[in-house]
């Protein structure tokens, strides 16, 4: 019994080394409040036992004008945090694209997007309808090099009775990336039961937690001690894995 009890107490993330979306820089938008809470964030996903962490500031044209500048200069001051506090972990940013018309325009623009690592690119859309712009900017990002990977398709809910589309996103070249969360139910029974279903069709590529605050954080703690979660994301093919070595 006591053997059981001291296994449970080790189980971390460090399965998956790499988390590759959160919004962990103060400043940028509806996560991290402050310069403090960007470093109790980070902490607390180096001692749950990621080794790198890709953070993705929104970039959207209506809510969160981010520009790779000023995200670059936020990300500096983030990482000095770091540094002095002697956190032990890889830190990069990338940024979550909002597929709008004003990723349109960055795409016309020839933007060079900040990638989660080599080119691959995080990209979502609204919660209430997908966007008209999805599979052009699909198309466009891929002529141009990249990868396109879409964050949380689970919480799509306009997919939820039309499935294909997901499996129709796979073929034209967009990878999918599970919210961790959702398989806890944080975000609501449907984005639970969408979310368990493509893990069984085996239709996401990586996972991240999209963490903006500590209660998404306590959300992801708790995976670490629900057994059927914990063995449910081990024995997934995730790519987070192969990350690292990039950074
Ligand atoms: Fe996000």
């Amino acid at each position: 019994m006591f053997n059981f009890f001291s296994k449970r107490e080790k189980e971390n993330f460090s399965f998956l080394k790499t988390d590759i979306h959160s919004h962990t820089i103060f400043g940028l938008d509806d996560g991290a409040k402050d310069a403090e809470h960007s470093l109790k964030l980070i902490s607390s996903m180096a001692s749950a036992g990621f080794t790198s962490l890709v953070t993705t500031p929104h970039v959207h044209s209506d809510f969160y004008p981010n520009t790779r500048d000023g995200i670059l200069t936020q990300y500096n001051k983030v990482k000095k945090i770091l540094e002095d506090h002697s956190i032990n972990i890889k830190y990069r940013t990338a940024a979550e694209y909002m597929i709008n018309d004003g990723f349109m325009q960055l795409l016309e623009d020839k933007e060079d997007f900040l990638t989660v690592y080599k080119n691959y690119v995080l990209v979502e859309m609204s919660y209430l309808a997908e966007s008209p712009f999805l599979h052009d900017a699909l198309f466009q990002l891929q002529a141009r090099g990249y990868r396109p990977i879409l964050a949380h398709p689970e919480r799509y809910n306009f997919y939820h009775e039309d499935y294909d589309q997901f499996r129709q996103l796979k073929e034209k070249g967009c990878l999918l990336q599970l919210n961790t969360i959702a398989i806890t139910g944080y975000y609501g029974s449907h984005v639970k039961k969408t979310a368990m279903k493509l893990l069984e069709d085996g239709l996401y590529d990586y996972c991240g937690s999209d963490m903006h605050h500590s209660r998404h954080f306590e959300a992801l703690k708790s995976i670490l001690s629900s057994g059927k979660l914990l063995r449910l994301l081990k024995a997934y093919p995730f790519r987070n894995k192969e990350i690292e070595d990039f950074l």
